[in-house]
């Protein structure tokens, strides 16, 4: 079964900078579903992670600019993103049964926190 997600302007929470940001972020989860071989997974996922964590970084500088006031609570879900993408990525790189669980943490991921957390600095930087 081929996994893709595919970005739609619904995605967009309105901040140019972060929309471009969570675009290349669907085309690093995309290679990162589309890798079969342990040695690509474990490429495709160390690109993930480094990407990851410079968006966040990128999107807390943002947030505190902006005194957005869930910023500490936004952080730590970021927190928690990156701790659990290092588990799940270092569970189905020791186990290619728990490679299901990982591309579904990462579908989920993107939509639960983008259209759900951060569509929020979105409608906050509107104001
Ligand atoms: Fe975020
Ligand atoms: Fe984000």
């Amino acid at each position: 079964m081929t996994k893709n997600i595919s970005w739609t302007d619904d995605y967009a929470i309105g901040i140019d900078e972060i929309d471009q940001q969570h675009k290349f972020l669907f085309k690093l989860i995309n290679d990162t579903l589309r890798s079969d071989l342990k040695e690509q997974l474990q490429i495709s996922l160390l690109q993930l992670y480094k990407y990851t964590r410079e968006h966040f970084t990128a999107e807390e500088s943002l947030m505190k600019e902006i005194c957005y006031p869930q910023y500490k609570q936004h952080r730590e879900l970021h927190n928690q993103l990156i701790t659990e993408l290092n588990k799940k990525s270092k569970e189905a790189l020791n186990d290619p049964t728990k490679r299901d669980k990982l591309d579904n943490f990462l579908v989920s991921w993107l939509i639960v926190h983008i259209i759900g957390e951060d569509i929020h600095i979105g409608e906050f930087f509107k104001r």
